[in-house]
């Protein structure tokens, strides 16, 4: 059975983008494969974040996998710091990374880049998340389109690991969402939907009431020349409301835009299908985040089979390198 795996940094409200690009195909690759999926605090650490509400974003996050139907009986979902191996391989692999590789990192780049006061765990970020994958001899790793670059980074480290140490690990494969793999902002739709961007408007969180996505999709920007077509060159701001939708049906966008003549009758019936979309998860969401010694319980259990796993990896590794064993 293929293995997969991915991670979402607990780094504030889940967006429909994180829901979109990642977090609906992990559900669905729960189901086809061995697949394990964590919440990388670790990385939520290269941003300055106090210690409370980082904690307390983790314990959302893990609420929003169960919420959005992650089954701890289907698939191994953990804490990444909880199984230390991940900081213990990121190691060994920084150690044959070059900082020429790491500088050409987009995401790195878009995060202010090589400054004398850039923190050296945003630089080594992806090294991290190269470890991630690597111990888990991951064939897919589904994630939204910006972690591309971070996957094929993987796929180097891990190449020129095998070379150098002897076949080590499995080469993975990003996949990456036909429809949804980049949700745009709605207000700046040529900009990806962030956590981090200014505009509320812009974003819809997973967690937002009805309404509130009835407002921001009735406020969504498009354009007036009025033709309900789906062209993300010329017309971004339509198209982005094409893809949301098009992403809670199943279907490609030029689909749903056939099915239209007026901007009105689409924005309406978006915002509709989103709120359906999200409704039973935004249901569950309360019962799993009030009840925090079972997230905790969960969380246990998760680190327990996950480390079963990389504790070997690692020492695979180790071994290969050069490290005595204890
Ligand atoms: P992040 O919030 O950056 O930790 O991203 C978590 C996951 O959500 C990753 O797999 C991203 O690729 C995905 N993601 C983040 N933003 C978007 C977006 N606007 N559209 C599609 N996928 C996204
Ligand atoms: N870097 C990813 C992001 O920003 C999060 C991440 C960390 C990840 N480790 C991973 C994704 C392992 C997939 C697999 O979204």
């Amino acid at each position: 059975m293929a293995r997969v795996l991915s991670g979402i940094q607990p780094s504030g409200a889940m967006h429909i983008g994180n829901y979109f690009g990642a977090i609906k195909n992990f559900v669905i690759e729960q189901g086809q494969a061995d697949a394990f999926y964590c919440v990388v605090d670790l990385h939520a650490l290269t941003q300055n974040v106090e210690p409370e509400i980082l904690a307390s974003n983790t314990l959302d996050l893990m609420a929003i996998y169960l919420a959005s139907g992650l089954n701890p009986d289907v698939c191994t979902l953990f804490l990444q710091s909880h199984v230390v191996e991940h900081t213990q391989l990121a190691w060994l692999l920084e150690c044959t990374a070059s900082m020429g590789e790491l500088r050409r990192m987009t995401q790195f780049k878009d995060k202010g880049g090589d400054q004398e006061g850039t923190r050296v765990g945003l630089f080594t970020y992806p090294v991290l998340m190269a470890a991630d994958i690597l111990l888990y001899d991951v064939d897919r790793v589904p994630v939204g389109d910006d972690q591309r670059q971070h996957l094929e980074l993987t796929r180097d480290l891990a190449q020129r690991f095998n070379h150098r140490f002897g076949e080590m690990f499995v080469i993975p494969e990003a996949t990456i969402p036909a429809v949804g793999a980049r949700v745009m902002d709605l207000q700046e739709p040529t900009r990806k939907m962030s956590k981090s961007v200014s505009s509320p408007l812009g974003t819809i969180n997973m967690l937002d009431e009805p309404s509130e996505i009835e407002r921001k999709i009735k406020k969504a920007v498009t354009d007036t020349d009025g033709e309900v077509r789906y062209d993300t060159a010329v017309k971004p701001g339509l198209a982005t409301l094409l893809s949301i939708f098009a992403a809670c049906e199943g279907v490609a966008p030029t689909i749903i835009a056939e099915r239209y003549e007026r901007y009105g009758d689409l924005k309406r019936d978006a915002a509709a299908a989103l709120i359906e979309e999200l409704r039973p998860i935004q249901q569950r969401y309360r019962e799993y985040r009030d009840d925090p010694v079972a997230l905790k319980a969960m969380m246990e259990l998760g680190a327990a089979k996950a480390r079963a796993v990389a504790s070997q990896t690692y020492r695979r590794a180790a071994d290969a390198v050069g490290l005595v064993a204890p």
